[in-house]
């Protein structure tokens, strides 16, 4: 989602910008641009409604951009406005010599814009941002000092912001926050701000976290305000980075190498976690108290790994266990004592952050479970475990979810133990279970690529999917229908699969496409002839005998004893490589369907 890069440097200013931007892209966006201005007072503007690497051509021709000095860049994902150069960032105000970039959303734009427009002001954009540069403009105007000029701006703001201004005139940079990340950072090779360590890891050792209501000027050196007065400013976090490598390794997208990589992936993060687990040791790790019931916060698949690891808490140590959709969160009334696990692979949802301040969490314990450790959530929560999943670079979540679920799951078998909840003897067979995970997904990734590409021409024209489980099947058919959706852009809805006849058996005509998650419940054979009664088309991931036989079943080994109860995790493959296969079928692009972003930075 949208993304802020902002630097002072030696070094030239347009391709660094763009170079950093490209580091972003990885989030999701639908258009960018950037504002240069070299140290000889020279200010250049681009912005392109095509990839971020379009900018280079646009500011080729234009020899000021190689020369060293200050600059902002931008992606945006649209919120306000359609996606047009017009209105993609940076927004400048009536005399080009203000140009700011901004995340988040102001509120009261309508407002401000009318009263701007009445003062003459020429609003040229549908984007609630714009009026940011006019409002710096008029403060401008009247105090000649843009830090001035930006506390002035913010106090008129309601909604959530991180802005970075540029004045042309001087070359000042003033960075502003309140609800929306942006980190801050010197080094000798200049002073930078971004919403990610990736984008400017390369040049800096470590960060600064801005906070809400913290100014900082880009100067020399970062000048910390806040209200108008000097400020202290926050730790700093030392990051060592690692370029991400962005090689395909012979895949034909980031989707299918990414689905690829998860039996490896499983195998790495159970060898690391599973000592920690029938000793306690992970949990105590954590430094978390003990807590009476378990709470589960996320959105979208994070939400889903989410329920799978509540489950292993719910089932395995009959603790109660709820569910919140973090956008949903404001109403929630947490029990004192609960354990509330926030999960994202980004670390920067929205939703998520809004919902941790919105929650009491005065009695209670908040564990991060993310794949970005140096991220908002992991630095708000008391604790943090690194899911480890390593880069994901495709949009839509796949190894992160196997990641998540895993981690998580190693997590909550190590807290009942160190809980008293299980004994040691018992926690040794579910890490036996953990450890033939690696196997159960290579066999589903292997039997997923043999029986599904055949179905796909059947599956085409189908306008509406229902995917349907019982039991610990039901967060799989919730992902899968998820999946399915956001990447073939088709109907899917998911339904335990009792529900069926009250209601959803309606939308079943001859052929609808009926994916049904068998993870061992008997009652399912009755849902499944409701279906077939009504002509829909059954496709069976389950054990052998099912359409795509890909659970542990299939292997030949019974169900071991607690799997079941929050897996069969094996099952989110065969969904991930039928929406992947349809999706390619239909001539989506895999890894950046549309509308989705990576790191979804508003409510
Ligand atoms: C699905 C997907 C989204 C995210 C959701 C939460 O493939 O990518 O549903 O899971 O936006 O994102 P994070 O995990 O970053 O909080």
């Amino acid at each position: 989602m949208c993304g802020i890069v902002a630097c002072r440097t030696d070094a030239p200013v347009a391709p660094f910008l763009i170079g950093a931007l490209a580091l972003l892209e990885y989030r999701g966006y639908d258009s960018a641009g950037v504002t240069v201005r070299t140290t000889g007072g020279i200010t250049a503007t681009s912005r392109t409604i095509a990839r971020v690497e379009s900018l280079s051509h646009k500011l080729a021709g234009w020899s000021g951009a190689t020369l060293p000095g200050a600059g902002i860049g931008h992606t945006r994902w649209a919120t306000h406005g359609a996606v047009t150069e017009t209105n993609a960032h940076p927004h400048l105000d009536c005399s080009g010599r203000v140009s700011i970039v901004h995340n988040g959303i102001i509120e009261n734009a309508e407002a401000l814009r009318r009263e701007l427009a009445a003062r003459g002001h020429r609003l040229i954009t549908q984007v609630d941002s714009e009026v940011i540069s006019h409002l710096v403009e008029e403060e401008l105007r009247e105090s000649g000092d843009l830090r001035a000029a930006v506390e002035a701006t913010i106090a008129r703001l309601t909604g959530s912001w991180a802005i970075v201004a540029l004045d042309a005139d001087t070359g000042r940079l003033v960075a502003a926050t309140h609800r929306s990340p942006l980190l801050v950072a010197s080094s000798p090779s200049g002073v930078f701000a971004a919403s990610d360590v990736q984008a400017i890891g390369s040049r800096v050792d470590g960060f600064q976290a801005m906070r809400d209501g913290d100014v900082v000027e880009l100067a020399d050196e970062l000048i910390w305000t806040r209200d108008g007065q000097p400020a202290t400013p926050p730790p700093f976090v030392r990051s060592s980075w690692t370029a991400v490598v962005r090689d395909l390794d012979g895949h034909p997208d980031f989707m299918g190498k990414e689905i690829a990589e998860q039996p490896e992936t499983a195998a790495r993060i159970i060898d690391q976690l599973a000592p920690g687990i029938a000793n306690g040791a992970l949990w105590d790790g954590l430094g978390i108290p003990d807590f009476r019931r378990v709470a589960v916060l996320g959105c979208g698949t994070s939400l889903n790994a989410g329920r799978v690891v509540g489950s292993a808490f719910g089932a395995l140590g009959r603790l109660p266990v709820s569910s919140i959709i973090a956008s949903e969160a404001s109403e929630t009334v947490l029990e004192p004592g609960t354990l509330v696990i926030a999960l994202s692979q980004s670390g920067e949802t929205a939703d998520v952050l809004r919902a941790i301040e919105d929650l009491d969490l005065a009695e209670s314990s908040l564990l991060a479970l993310t794949n970005t450790a140096h991220s908002t959530l992991a630095r708000t929560a008391d604790s943090v475990l690194d899911c480890q999943a390593g880069p994901e670079i495709g949009v839509a979540a796949t190894k992160t979810f196997v990641a998540q679920a895993i981690s998580g799951v190693a997590m909550a078998l190590s807290a009942l133990v160190a809980t008293g909840r299980m004994s040691r003897e018992t926690a040794l067979l579910h890490v036996d279970d953990l450890r033939r995970l690696p196997d159960l997904l290579a066999h589903a990734i292997a039997v997923s690529h043999d029986r599904i590409p055949p179905l796909i021409d059947a599956l085409h024209d189908a306008s509406g999917y229902l995917f349907l489980g019982r039991g610990s099947g039901v967060v799989y058919a919730a992902e899968g229908a998820l999946k399915l959706k956001e990447l073939s852009y088709r109907w899917a809805e998911h339904y335990p699969a009792g529900e069926l006849k009250h209601g959803p058996l309606a939308l079943i005509e001859l052929g609808t496409p009926v994916v049904v998650i068998d993870s061992g419940d008997p009652r399912i054979e009755s849902n499944i002839s409701e279906v077939e009664a009504r002509g829909g088309r059954v496709i069976r991931i389950g054990g052998a005998g099912s359409t795509i036989p890909a659970l542990g079943l299939s292997l030949g080994t019974p169900m071991p004893g607690g799997m079941d109860r929050w897996g069969p995790l094996e099952s989110v493959v065969p969904l991930q490589v039928l929406a992947r296969d349809l999706a390619l079928s239909l001539g989506r692009d895999v890894d950046k369907p549309r509308n989705l972003a990576k790191s979804v930075t508003v409510e």
